[in-house]
């Protein structure tokens, strides 16, 4: 039941403060994250890891993206990310106790549980599932689960699933941590900043109108850049793939960086650049890229701490973002991105919850 929305997507963005407190319940304290909350298999585990080797497609896949950044930076365990479709066809070096993570909402991705039937069979220490459906196949076949409170998703177009999936994952990272030798006031400096989250969250929820008036600038466009550095690359990358989905308009995203070693070159008054930019040590890097696109006309949207020292000019649209710890960023600055796809899509009258050509569970390679 939509209930008073207009859409499954616009309920299920609106639910992610709801459901990212649901994942976080009874799995922290106010300082630590309750290991014993992830399964006493896990606690055993944990110690031994090595090295993780995380497997998910679309959305999910992002959510993995964002994962390896914290898993490297916070328990300094090697962390390697592939798209599964990709992942079981080819040969692989399997370092000794590397963990297999799958990632999924279904839980029934046909090339997600490949990777994991074959991961099974080829020497991992482990099979620890992120997943949002109890009793799926990937839950079911899994040594270990880590289950997201998402709720059922209906829009096809996956939202709340991925941020419950950043909580599940940040969770899951500190708990390894721990074995590694994070000390205890880094923990709880993280854990506060989850604790958080519901209500910053929020407020972005509360910019819905003004990102409803910038997604008009988007209604006749036919291409778009998205950029972001860091962690906050795939979260652009998340951002480029519900635009493509729901409103097909073709959205591509790159790490800030690499503008000068080509996209650069597409850029002019049609191309709308879409930026993500918590005011972390990137800010000044990300500021000359933007200039870069400034110089050639291309029109910025800049979703943005509002300490970033960005000011609105000609050309140039700031949505100022609540200030947010840089490790739970990524959760935050996903909600603006997707409320401008879904702005656009019903802007342009599309099938906001069933886009064409998509299915939500993708069962059949
Ligand atoms: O159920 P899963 O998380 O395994 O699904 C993976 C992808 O099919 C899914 O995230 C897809 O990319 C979404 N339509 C994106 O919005």
């Amino acid at each position: 039941d939509k209930g008073e929305y207009r859409h499954f997507m616009l309920k299920e963005i609106y639910e992610q403060p709801k459901v990212i407190q649901a994942t976080m319940e009874g799995r922290l304290t106010d300082s630590k994250v309750l290991e014993q909350a992830l399964g006493t298999e896990a606690e055993k585990l944990l110690g031994d890891i090595r090295h993780v080797q995380i497997v998910a497609c679309g959305t999910s896949y992002h959510a993995g993206m964002v994962a390896r950044y914290w898993i490297e930076e916070l328990a300094g365990v090697p962390c390697s990310v592939e798209v599964a479709s990709e992942y079981r066809y080819r040969s692989h070096v399997i370092q000794p106790d590397t963990l297999f993570l799958t990632i999924s909402q279904s839980g029934e991705t046909a090339d997600s549980l490949a990777a994991l039937r074959q991961a099974k069979k080829a020497g991992f220490r482990a099979a620890l599932a992120v997943c949002n459906v109890p009793g799926s196949s990937l839950v079911r076949e899994s040594d270990l689960v880590v289950m997201t409170q998402a709720g059922p998703e209906i829009g096809v177009a996956s939202t709340k699933a991925f941020t419950t999936q950043l909580t599940a994952l940040l969770i899951f990272t500190l708990a390894l941590a721990r074995h590694n030798g994070m000390d205890a006031s880094k923990e709880a400096e993280i854990v506060q900043a989850l604790r958080q989250l519901p209500r910053q969250v929020e407020q972005v929820l509360a910019l819905d109108g003004k990102i409803a008036d910038l997604s008009r600038a988007f209604m006749d466009k036919n291409h778009s850049l998205f950029l972001g550095r860091g962690a906050m690359f795939p979260v652009a990358l998340e951002g480029a793939l519900k635009l493509k989905e729901i409103s097909y308009i073709h959205a591509e995203a790159y790490p800030a960086g690499e503008l000068k070693h080509g996209p650069l070159a597409l850029v002019d008054s049609e191309m709308p650049v879409v930026t993500v930019a918590p005011n972390n040590m990137l800010m000044e890097k990300l500021k000359s890229n933007l200039e870069e696109v400034r110089a050639r006309g291309g029109e910025l949207f800049v979703f943005a701490d509002g300490e970033a020292g960005l000011t609105e000019e000609d050309g140039v649209h700031v949505m100022s973002i609540p200030e947010v710890h840089p490790i739970t960023a990524p959760v935050v600055y996903t909600v603006p991105l997707q409320l401008l796809s879904y702005h656009v899509a019903v802007l342009k009258g599309t099938d906001v919850d069933q886009p064409r050509n998509l299915a939500k569970s993708v069962t059949v390679e």
